[in-house]
């Protein structure tokens, strides 16, 4: 069932992974764009679909941010199997980020570091490329939205972006969780986060996209208690859980491991699913949860899912496994449902809690 790449995963896997990691996401972009990357389109089974904020999701399983960052290639992407893409993190302005190198390969640990620094052409390329989007298009697209490095108030760049994007993209996300841009995680804390929400949910207007919250995994239990609380109050329609970690855990083996930035891929599963099952708990369940940080398989998927997120997503996995490797997590995923007994996804959503 599976379509064929071979011609990405025995040539052109190999060679990306020699390459520089910025320099290799540079070509697969290009790649993407000229339609080089065949594959399926996003991938629907009766067990896989959902309903979720209005949004039909043909499949749980969604590309991360910061893989198309200017939302370039999302065609190509939801070719790939995806069924829904996030596009940014992209920022009022454009910006440069962090000088190179700045994002590093950590290749026995299934893991990557990067301190980009919200790179991006700005908002105005990026509503641009996603006013291209064909009505008729099949997934969902969201758009993730930051700020500047350098601004007197970070609030108003949120509202800017939440502004800018809300008549176009199916969601929006607040990215205050990156650890690359310096004071961005103090908008975690209980005044400033309760101060950015007040004023994201006041921002949109008219049909008032859903509106999600994209959390650190570096938090304690009163940080996670007081996000939780703040995200019920505002009536937050979603939180991701979770962006990349400044921990370095322990048994980490790459060469790059001593780089500052953040680290994604297999060693932030456990951690980040144990972030995802303390927020189910901490809402009670009752705001949807996206489950991402270290999934690389179908089982990692259903890991997330019964742990409560009601959607999934990757990237760095896709880095190591290539870009066939998200049809296989899809398909997967839907044998392992049916053979645990769930007819749904829905029936799946925090089957662990119960
Ligand atoms: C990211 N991530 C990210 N997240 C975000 O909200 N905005 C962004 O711009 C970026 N940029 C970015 C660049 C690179 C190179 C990586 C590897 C990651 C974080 C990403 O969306 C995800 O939350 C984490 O990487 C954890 O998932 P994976 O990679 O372990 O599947």
């Amino acid at each position: 069932r599976l379509f064929t790449l071979s011609f990405y995963s025995s040539i052109t896997g190999p060679i990306l992974m020699r390459l520089n990691p910025e320099t290799a996401h540079g070509l697969a972009l290009k790649a993407l764009k000229l339609g080089f990357v065949p594959g399926p389109g996003p991938i629907s089974d009766a067990v896989l679909e959902s309903s979720l904020w209005g949004l039909k999701f043909p499949n749980p399983i969604g590309l991360a941010a910061g893989f198309d960052k200017n939302a370039q290639v999302y065609e190509g992407l939801f070719k790939l199997g995806f069924g829904f893409v996030e596009c940014g993190t992209v920022t009022p302005q454009p910006q440069p980020g962090n000088p190179r190198p700045r994002m590093f390969r950590l290749l026995e640990d299934g893991a990557l570091i990067n301190r980009l620094g919200f790179n991006n052409l700005g908002a105005e390329v990026f509503h641009r490329n996603f006013a291209k989007r064909r009505p008729s298009g099949v997934g969902v697209l969201g758009a993730n939205v930051g700020k500047n490095k350098v601004v007197d108030d970070p609030i108003a760049d949120y509202v800017t972006g939440i502004g800018t994007f809300q008549g176009l993209a199916d969601y929006l996300v607040i990215n205050i969780s990156s650890p690359n841009t310096p004071g961005l995680r103090d908008l975690q804390g209980r005044q400033q986060l309760g101060e950015l929400l007040e004023a994201a949910v006041n921002a949109r207007k008219g049909e008032k996209p859903p509106l999600l919250l994209k959390i650190a995994p570096d938090l304690d239990d009163e940080g996670k208690k007081d996000i939780a609380e703040l995200a019920l109050q505002w009536g937050i329609d979603g939180i991701i859980a979770t962006n990349t970690t400044i921990d370095r855990p322990d048994g980490l083996t790459g060469a790059a491991k001593g780089e500052t930035g953040g680290l994604s891929g297999r060693p932030l599963l456990g951690k980040s699913t144990g972030i995802l099952r303390d927020f189910y708990r901490l809402t009670g369940g009752k705001i949807p949860l996206i489950g991402v940080g270290g999934v690389a398989s179908g089982r990692d998927a259903y890991e997330k899912i019964i742990s409560g997120a009601s959607l999934v997503q990757l990237y760095t996995g896709m880095i190591f496994g290539g870009p066939q490797l998200v049809q296989k997590i899809i398909i997967d995923l839907a044998d392992i449902l049916r053979a645990e007994g769930f007819s749904s996804l829905s029936d799946a959503i925090g089957a662990e809690n119960r």
